[in-house]
Protein backbone atom coordinates (compact mmCIF):
# COMPACT_ATOMS: atom_id res chain seq x y z
CA UNK A 1 0.00 0.00 0.00
CA UNK A 2 1.31 3.77 -0.55
CA UNK A 3 0.42 4.75 2.63
CA UNK A 4 2.67 1.90 3.93
CA UNK A 5 5.43 3.03 2.04
CA UNK A 6 5.35 6.50 2.88
CA UNK A 7 5.37 5.89 6.50
CA UNK A 8 8.25 3.88 6.57
CA UNK A 9 10.31 5.43 4.40
CA UNK A 10 11.64 8.38 6.26
CA UNK A 11 13.51 10.37 3.31
CA UNK A 12 10.26 10.52 1.64
CA UNK A 13 7.62 11.03 4.45
CA UNK A 14 10.44 14.07 4.66
CA UNK A 15 9.95 15.41 1.23
CA UNK A 16 6.01 14.96 1.07
CA UNK A 17 6.05 16.90 4.72
CA UNK A 18 7.83 19.80 3.40
CA UNK A 19 5.89 19.68 0.34
CA UNK A 20 2.51 20.00 2.01
CA UNK A 21 3.80 22.80 4.09
CA UNK A 22 4.65 24.73 1.63
CA UNK A 23 1.56 24.76 0.20
CA UNK A 24 0.44 26.49 4.11
CA UNK A 25 3.19 28.72 3.32
CA UNK A 26 2.28 30.06 -0.05
CA UNK A 27 -1.28 30.76 1.53
CA UNK A 28 0.19 32.65 3.95
CA UNK A 29 2.69 34.84 1.90
CA UNK A 30 0.82 35.30 -1.32
CA UNK A 31 -1.35 37.57 0.47
CA UNK A 32 1.18 39.90 1.45
CA UNK A 33 2.24 40.53 -1.90
CA UNK A 34 -1.21 43.02 -2.08
CA UNK A 35 -1.04 44.52 1.35
CA UNK A 36 0.15 47.30 -0.49
CA UNK A 37 -3.36 48.11 -2.14
CA UNK A 38 -5.17 47.45 0.77
CA UNK A 39 -3.87 49.79 2.77
CA UNK A 40 -2.40 52.77 0.60
CA UNK A 41 -4.66 55.80 0.34
CA UNK A 42 -6.52 55.30 -3.21
CA UNK A 43 -5.95 58.54 -5.52
CA UNK A 44 -7.71 61.63 -3.75
CA UNK A 45 -8.82 59.65 -0.54
CA UNK A 46 -7.69 62.60 2.30
CA UNK A 47 -8.64 61.66 6.06
CA UNK A 48 -12.05 63.26 7.51
CA UNK A 49 -12.23 66.51 8.31
CA UNK A 50 -12.91 67.44 11.81
CA UNK A 51 -16.66 67.98 10.70
CA UNK A 52 -17.30 65.42 8.84
CA UNK A 53 -15.36 62.78 11.54
CA UNK A 54 -17.64 63.95 13.79
CA UNK A 55 -20.68 63.11 11.70
CA UNK A 56 -19.14 59.86 11.01
CA UNK A 57 -19.61 59.01 14.84
CA UNK A 58 -23.40 60.22 14.65
CA UNK A 59 -23.60 57.91 11.60
CA UNK A 60 -22.22 55.11 13.58
CA UNK A 61 -24.11 55.96 16.76
CA UNK A 62 -27.49 55.84 15.02
CA UNK A 63 -27.15 52.79 13.76
CA UNK A 64 -27.02 53.85 10.18
CA UNK A 65 -25.38 50.54 9.27
CA UNK A 66 -27.90 48.50 10.44
CA UNK A 67 -29.74 49.44 6.92
CA UNK A 68 -27.05 50.89 4.91
CA UNK A 69 -23.70 49.00 3.82
CA UNK A 70 -21.03 51.29 2.25
CA UNK A 71 -19.60 48.64 -0.27
CA UNK A 72 -20.20 48.62 -3.88
CA UNK A 73 -19.38 45.17 -5.11
CA UNK A 74 -17.71 44.33 -8.53
CA UNK A 75 -20.84 43.53 -10.34
CA UNK A 76 -22.48 44.73 -13.05
CA UNK A 77 -26.15 45.14 -11.31
CA UNK A 78 -23.98 47.25 -8.96
CA UNK A 79 -21.85 49.58 -10.50
CA UNK A 80 -24.90 50.23 -13.04
CA UNK A 81 -26.93 51.49 -9.51
CA UNK A 82 -24.33 52.64 -7.85
CA UNK A 83 -21.03 53.65 -9.39
CA UNK A 84 -17.54 51.96 -9.61
CA UNK A 85 -16.99 48.90 -7.30
CA UNK A 86 -15.86 49.88 -4.08
CA UNK A 87 -12.22 50.08 -3.98
CA UNK A 88 -9.53 48.62 -0.13
CA UNK A 89 -7.88 51.82 -0.69
CA UNK A 90 -10.91 53.91 -0.10
CA UNK A 91 -11.84 53.05 3.60
CA UNK A 92 -7.79 53.46 5.29
CA UNK A 93 -9.22 55.91 7.20
CA UNK A 94 -11.86 53.88 8.14
CA UNK A 95 -11.91 52.75 11.59
CA UNK A 96 -13.95 50.74 11.85
CA UNK A 97 -14.50 50.34 7.95
CA UNK A 98 -18.57 50.48 7.19
CA UNK A 99 -18.46 47.75 4.33
CA UNK A 100 -21.28 45.99 6.41
CA UNK A 101 -23.65 44.04 3.73
CA UNK A 102 -27.58 44.68 5.40
CA UNK A 103 -29.29 47.07 2.89
CA UNK A 104 -32.93 47.96 3.75
CA UNK A 105 -31.68 50.86 2.34
CA UNK A 106 -29.22 51.15 -0.79
CA UNK A 107 -25.71 51.15 -0.95
CA UNK A 108 -24.08 54.78 0.48
CA UNK A 109 -20.41 54.32 -0.31
CA UNK A 110 -20.76 56.92 -3.66
CA UNK A 111 -23.97 59.20 -2.22
CA UNK A 112 -22.03 62.37 -1.55
CA UNK A 113 -22.96 64.87 -3.86
CA UNK A 114 -25.89 62.86 -5.55
CA UNK A 115 -28.37 65.07 -3.71
CA UNK A 116 -27.99 68.72 -2.10
CA UNK A 117 -27.50 69.07 1.42
CA UNK A 118 -31.03 70.73 2.02
CA UNK A 119 -32.27 67.13 0.23
CA UNK A 120 -30.75 65.31 2.76
CA UNK A 121 -31.45 67.66 5.94
CA UNK A 122 -35.11 67.05 5.03
CA UNK A 123 -34.72 63.70 4.15
CA UNK A 124 -33.22 63.15 7.33
CA UNK A 125 -35.93 64.95 9.27
CA UNK A 126 -38.50 62.80 7.63
CA UNK A 127 -37.73 60.80 5.05
CA UNK A 128 -40.89 60.18 3.57
CA UNK A 129 -41.62 64.00 2.84
CA UNK A 130 -38.55 63.82 -0.31
CA UNK A 131 -39.23 60.19 -0.52
CA UNK A 132 -43.06 59.08 -0.13
CA UNK A 133 -42.75 55.11 0.09
CA UNK A 134 -39.66 55.26 2.06
CA UNK A 135 -39.35 53.21 5.48
CA UNK A 136 -36.52 54.95 7.01
CA UNK A 137 -36.96 56.58 10.48
CA UNK A 138 -36.66 59.98 10.53
CA UNK A 139 -33.78 61.51 13.09
CA UNK A 140 -35.60 64.52 13.83
CA UNK A 141 -33.02 65.53 16.92
CA UNK A 142 -29.50 65.53 14.98
CA UNK A 143 -31.23 69.30 13.97
CA UNK A 144 -31.11 70.38 17.75
CA UNK A 145 -27.84 68.59 19.21
CA UNK A 146 -24.66 70.39 19.07
CA UNK A 147 -21.53 68.97 18.38
CA UNK A 148 -19.12 68.99 21.66
CA UNK A 149 -16.42 70.86 20.22
CA UNK A 150 -14.08 69.81 23.26
CA UNK A 151 -13.47 66.05 21.82
CA UNK A 152 -12.73 66.12 17.90
CA UNK A 153 -9.10 67.14 18.57
CA UNK A 154 -8.61 63.81 21.23
CA UNK A 155 -10.65 61.61 18.45
CA UNK A 156 -8.13 63.03 15.83
CA UNK A 157 -4.93 62.13 18.01
CA UNK A 158 -6.64 59.14 18.71
CA UNK A 159 -6.77 58.21 14.99
CA UNK A 160 -3.71 59.17 14.18
CA UNK A 161 -2.01 56.89 16.43
CA UNK A 162 -3.58 53.91 14.28
CA UNK A 163 -1.84 56.06 11.11
CA UNK A 164 -3.97 58.88 9.72
CA UNK A 165 -2.30 61.12 8.84
CA UNK A 166 -3.54 64.53 10.80
CA UNK A 167 -1.17 67.47 11.23
CA UNK A 168 -0.80 69.31 14.58
CA UNK A 169 -2.45 72.28 12.91
CA UNK A 170 -5.41 70.21 12.19
CA UNK A 171 -5.74 68.94 15.14
CA UNK A 172 -6.01 72.24 17.12
CA UNK A 173 -8.25 73.97 14.62
CA UNK A 174 -10.75 70.75 14.94
CA UNK A 175 -12.63 72.30 18.09
CA UNK A 176 -13.03 75.54 15.97
CA UNK A 177 -14.21 74.09 12.61
CA UNK A 178 -16.92 72.08 14.55
CA UNK A 179 -17.90 74.56 17.17
CA UNK A 180 -21.94 75.37 17.20
CA UNK A 181 -22.26 72.81 14.35
CA UNK A 182 -25.52 71.21 14.64
CA UNK A 183 -25.09 66.86 14.69
CA UNK A 184 -26.84 67.40 11.30
CA UNK A 185 -24.52 69.51 9.90
CA UNK A 186 -21.47 67.04 10.28
CA UNK A 187 -23.38 63.99 9.52
CA UNK A 188 -24.50 65.69 6.13
CA UNK A 189 -20.90 66.95 5.74
CA UNK A 190 -19.97 62.95 5.84
CA UNK A 191 -22.24 61.88 3.81
CA UNK A 192 -21.59 64.42 1.62
CA UNK A 193 -17.88 63.35 1.01
CA UNK A 194 -18.64 59.56 0.59
CA UNK A 195 -17.10 58.56 -2.52
CA UNK A 196 -16.49 62.00 -4.07
CA UNK A 197 -12.67 61.03 -4.20
CA UNK A 198 -13.65 58.33 -7.22
CA UNK A 199 -14.64 61.45 -9.29
CA UNK A 200 -11.01 61.85 -10.47
CA UNK A 201 -10.38 58.13 -11.33
CA UNK A 202 -13.75 56.97 -12.21
C1 LIG B 1 -34.53 50.97 9.19
C2 LIG B 1 -33.61 51.10 8.09
C3 LIG B 1 -32.87 52.41 7.88
C4 LIG B 1 -32.09 53.12 8.78
C5 LIG B 1 -31.81 52.80 10.25
C6 LIG B 1 -31.52 54.21 8.04
N1 LIG B 1 -31.93 54.17 6.75
FE1 LIG B 1 -31.38 55.45 5.27
N2 LIG B 1 -32.64 54.51 3.97
C7 LIG B 1 -33.42 53.42 4.26
C8 LIG B 1 -34.27 53.11 3.11
C9 LIG B 1 -35.27 51.98 3.04
C10 LIG B 1 -33.95 54.05 2.11
C11 LIG B 1 -34.58 54.18 0.70
C12 LIG B 1 -35.77 55.11 0.75
C13 LIG B 1 -35.38 56.54 1.00
O1 LIG B 1 -34.63 57.13 0.17
O2 LIG B 1 -35.77 57.08 2.04
C14 LIG B 1 -32.91 54.91 2.68
C15 LIG B 1 -32.29 55.95 1.99
C16 LIG B 1 -31.26 56.71 2.47
C17 LIG B 1 -30.51 57.69 1.70
C18 LIG B 1 -30.71 58.01 0.23
C19 LIG B 1 -29.80 57.08 -0.57
C20 LIG B 1 -29.96 57.17 -2.05
O3 LIG B 1 -29.00 56.82 -2.76
O4 LIG B 1 -31.05 57.56 -2.54
C21 LIG B 1 -29.58 58.24 2.55
C22 LIG B 1 -28.56 59.31 2.21
C23 LIG B 1 -29.76 57.62 3.85
N3 LIG B 1 -30.78 56.69 3.76
C24 LIG B 1 -29.01 57.93 4.96
C25 LIG B 1 -29.23 57.37 6.22
C26 LIG B 1 -28.55 57.81 7.41
C27 LIG B 1 -27.49 58.89 7.47
C28 LIG B 1 -29.04 57.05 8.44
C29 LIG B 1 -28.70 57.16 9.91
C30 LIG B 1 -28.91 58.46 10.53
C31 LIG B 1 -30.01 56.12 7.88
N4 LIG B 1 -30.10 56.35 6.54
C32 LIG B 1 -30.67 55.15 8.60
C33 LIG B 1 -33.42 52.72 5.45
C34 LIG B 1 -32.76 53.09 6.61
Amino acid sequence: MNHEKIETNVGLLGVLTAIAISFGGLAEIVPLYFTGQVTEPAPGVEPYTALQLEGRDIYLREGCYVCHSQMIRPLRAETERYGHYSLAGESVYDHPFQFGSKRTGPDLARVGGRYSDEWHRIHLLNPRDVVPESNMPGFPWLDEQVIDAEKTGAKMRALRSVGVPYTDEQIAAAGEEVAGKTEMQALIGYLQGLGTASKTWN
